[in-house]
């Protein structure tokens, strides 16, 4: 009976509801912002361990672990399966599309080393991800009005420069500088982003 109340209350106060859905959220999210129904945040952390800026689109994952942290500017977009993973620190500037299975690591994860890797699965099946793991964590920066394609990899310590776009499929395991597009495994600089499109900054 309580049930049947709720989803007519739901279907009668859907802004409400998707307002309260948005609180209960452990991240600070921006005016405007719209989390869609396959969003996952999986902040362990304080509140403002995951900040969402005003206009964001997020139908993608954020996750971090220990004292990892995730800051997304104004009005960019984290598409369907991506996942944006931090351990340490992963900041998304503003305008920025990240396209649908797009995965952004800033650390290993695991160990190079079996043994430590068995027990590192031993503790983070028991009690969560701890700093037992061997991160290797690196600051990973994604500038403004960078386009990142379908199905990328972005690893440890890379910074992409404005503007820059990363085409489908790369992974990017080095810093790339602004106005350019890069492509492929090992991702390497196809073309610089022509004058005229370099100067058509978003406002
Ligand atoms: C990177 C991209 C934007 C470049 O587009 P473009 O300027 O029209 O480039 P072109 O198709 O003319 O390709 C230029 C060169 O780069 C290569 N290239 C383009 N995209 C590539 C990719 N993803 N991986 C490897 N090489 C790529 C092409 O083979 C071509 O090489 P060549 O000069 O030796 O023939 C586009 O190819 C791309 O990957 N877009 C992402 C699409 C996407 O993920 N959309 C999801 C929705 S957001």
């Amino acid at each position: 009976m309580l049930k049947l109340l709720r989803n007519i209350a739901k279907a009668c106060f859907p802004e409400y509801f998707e307002r309260k859905r948005i609180r209960l959220l452990n991240a600070i999210i921006g005016a405007g912002a719209v989390i869609y129904k396959s969003a996952i945040i999986s902040n362990t952390n304080k509140k403002d361990a995951v900040k969402i800026g005003a206009g964001s689109h997020i139908a993608g994952m954020l996750v971090n672990c220990d004292k990892g942290k995730i800051s997304i500017g104004e009005r960019s977009f984290i598409g369907e399966d991506s996942r944006i993973y931090a351990v340490l620190n992963i900041t998304i500037g503003d305008n920025v599309q990240i396209a649908h299975n797009v995965n952004i690591y800033d650390s290993n994860i695991h160990s190079l080393n079996p043994k430590k890797r068995q027990q590192e699965f031993i503790v983070n099946t028991t009690q969560g991800f701890t700093q037992i793991n061997d991160w290797r964590e690196q600051e990973v920066i994604i500038n403004n009005n960078v386009w990142i394609g379908a199905g990328s990899f972005i690893m440890k310590g890379v910074s992409i420069g404005e503007n820059t776009i990363i085409g489908a499929g790369s992974v990017v395991l080095k810093s790339l500088p602004p106005n350019v597009v890069a492509a492929g495994n090992p991702s390497k600089i196809i073309k610089p982003l022509d004058q005229e499109d370099q100067n058509q900054i978003p406002d």
